[in-house]
């Protein structure tokens, strides 16, 4: 992608995150009109449909050729990721932002036939902006983020997952995971993906997994953790789709073939 373009682009979609985290900011102790999607705990409120509104209308206005794939489906859903893709996801975190009002994120990559040039993750309520381009590094806010650090040894290793995929897990067996979270130094939950990347990235973790992601969870978060030499594949090591949900594994070079590993021997 040209350079001039992408740093346009950049601007913009920084400058659209801000404002729709301070619109958010505004709007959230208002009624938030919750429902639910596909079961009873997976959440949606009239802030999550109104802010993915919002950055299709500012998308569409100022780069009308580009496509957005955003989790609500004001986008344009696309089949494929040729042309200049926004991949989005409104609030990442909602079922905190509904109960907590803090550690929600408004996650946005950006991608240009397949490859994430972009990555934004706006932690709203910390008004902090984990932010990347492919190629120049990554920050937290005006400040650049070192290289992962070369933790090797997952008995030293924090891990981020949710809790869930110790209990129900179509993928691994049960036992495998629960040698996995008993073998590891420990494990945080923190209810965002998009936050999860970033503080892999940041390096405040280790890694992050988790067996069932959609795009918009990953997006933003994989162009990050590349910048700071981590790397993200699903489970079985390959690349994840950007147009379908998928497993995943975020972390440095030698705790993911670690850990792969494990996980192979537990797989259903
Ligand atoms: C969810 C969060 C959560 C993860 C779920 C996601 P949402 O996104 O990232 O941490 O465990 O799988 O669906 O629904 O709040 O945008
Ligand atoms: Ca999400
Ligand atoms: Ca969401």
């Amino acid at each position: 992608m040209d350079k001039k373009l992408r740093d346009d682009i950049y601007i913009h979609a920084i400058e659209w995150v801000r404002e729709a985290g301070e619109v958010i900011r505004d709007k959230m102790y208002g009624p938030l009109d919750i429902e639910t999607k596909s079961n009873a705990n997976d959440l949606v409120t009239k802030l999550d449909k109104e802010t993915e509104q919002f950055f299709v209308a500012k998308v569409k206005s100022k780069f009308s050729g580009h496509f957005i794939h955003g989790e609500e489906g004001y986008g344009d859903s696309p089949t494929s990721l040729d042309g200049t893709v926004w991949i989005i996801d409104p609030i990442d975190g909602t079922m905190n932002f509904v109960h907590q009002k803090r550690n929600f994120a408004i996650s946005v990559g950006i991608y240009h036939d397949g490859v994430g040039e972009i990555g934004l993750i706006y932690d709203v309520m910390a008004n902090v902006l984990y932010h990347a381009k492919k190629g120049e590094g990554a920050y937290k806010d005006d400040v650049q983020l070192p290289s992962l650090p070369e933790i090797g040894n997952i008995n030293e290793a924090i891990i981020g997952m949710n809790h869930f995929w110790l209990c129900e897990n179509k993928l691994i067996e049960e036992q495998v995971m629960q040698k996995f979270v008993k073998d590891i130094r420990g494990t945080r939950t923190y209810g965002s993906a998009a936050l999860e990347f970033a503080y892999t990235a940041e390096g405040i973790i280790d890694g992050y997994i988790s067996m069932r992601l959609s795009p918009w969870d990953v997006a933003a978060g994989i162009v990050i953790v590349n910048e700071v030499g981590g790397i993200t594949t699903d489970i079985d090591g390959k690349i994840v789709n950007m147009l379908d949900k998928s497993t995943i594994l975020t972390c440095n070079s030698v705790l993911q073939k670690k850990i792969l590993g494990m996980l192979k021997e537990g797989r259903k």
